[in-house]
């Protein structure tokens, strides 16, 4: 990431440097080219970290790359899949060489697979599964022990409102958005020694490619749910994974975050 021009950059342990107060970290946004992964990129990168992506298509992920270029945020992305542990551990040994160690991992990347329970297939069961909750396994072994070697990290579950609440049509996504949460307090826990932080975010219906997917009378109807009266959006989210992430936010772990226009408030 280029440093601002008026910047006053110091470098630090680690190969680290801080630019006008602020560390330089190596973040880690699986997913980043999604809605929300994407104005997560981009307000990471705004901060002044390094910021990597994995990606599965190399010409969508050329063109997005492009566009952020455009943007003049420079993006590290790597190939990898996050459902395959493998790919995974490959993934992050590319992203540390080009970058060097990942110290912010946002476990963003997920998919839907939208059924009723009573119709859904067990290929639409474990492709969420997989994508959703087992990436969470497969990307954050690969950076953990370096956090605790550090003893430095912090790490961010994208989960969702469907999560918290269940919904209809959504038994594979909201049992593999449940079951983030449930990783991220026992990691939380695992981890406190070591100056490592793990939070959720719960965003609800933000408007994305995703959330525009569901048929539009019923997505009416979801928003007549919503007291703030609109869609949210992906910024709202970037905001929040800024907040958790910050060097300042070190007394802040196991905490999951509701982002969602007020549609649910349970506690
Ligand atoms: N509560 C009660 N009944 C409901 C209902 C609800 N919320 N939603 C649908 N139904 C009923 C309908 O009224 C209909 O009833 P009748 O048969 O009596 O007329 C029946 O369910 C339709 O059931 P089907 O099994 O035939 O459903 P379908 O195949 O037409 O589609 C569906 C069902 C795929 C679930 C569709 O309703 C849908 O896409 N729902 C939206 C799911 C959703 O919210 N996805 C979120 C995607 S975005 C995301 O996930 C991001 C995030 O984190 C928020």
């Amino acid at each position: 990431m280029q440093a601002r021009d008026n910047g006053n950059i110091r470098v630090l342990d680690l190969g680290k440097q801080e630019i006008d107060g602020m560390t330089q970290r190596t973040a880690l946004v699986t997913g980043g080219t999604g809605g929300i992964g994407s104005a997560i990129v981009r307000h990471l990168a705004k901060q002044g970290h390094k910021v990597a992506t994995n990606y599965r298509d190399e010409a969508k992920t050329a063109a997005w790359r492009e566009a952020m270029a455009q943007e003049g945020i420079e993006v590290c992305t790597v190939r990898g899949d996050v459902s395959d542990p493998e790919s995974c551990a490959a993934m992050v040994r590319a992203i540390e060489e080009k970058c060097g160690p990942v110290d912010i991992l946002v476990n963003n990347a997920g998919i839907t697979r939208d059924t009723t329970f009573h119709k859904m297939n067990y290929q639409q069961w474990t492709d969420v599964i997989n994508t959703n909750l087992n990436s969470c396994f497969n990307v954050t072994r690969a950076v953990i022990e370096g956090m605790r070697a550090r003893k430095w990290g912090r790490i961010v579950q994208i989960s969702s409102i469907n999560g918290q609440k269940g919904q209809y049509g959504q038994a594979n996504y909201a049992a593999a958005k449940a079951g983030m949460h449930g990783f991220t307090i026992s990691l939380a826990q695992e981890n406190a020694k070591f100056g490592i932080t793990v939070n959720t975010v719960s965003p609800g219906y933000v408007a994305t490619d995703m959330v525009m997917a569901v048929p539009a009378e019923v997505r009416a109807k979801i928003e007549a749910q919503i007291p703030l009266g609109r869609l949210g959006r992906p910024e709202e989210i970037a905001h929040a994974v800024a907040f958790l992430t910050g060097e300042e936010t070190g007394w802040m772990t196991g905490a999951n975050l509701a982002i969602n226009g007020g549609q649910y408030m349970g506690w």
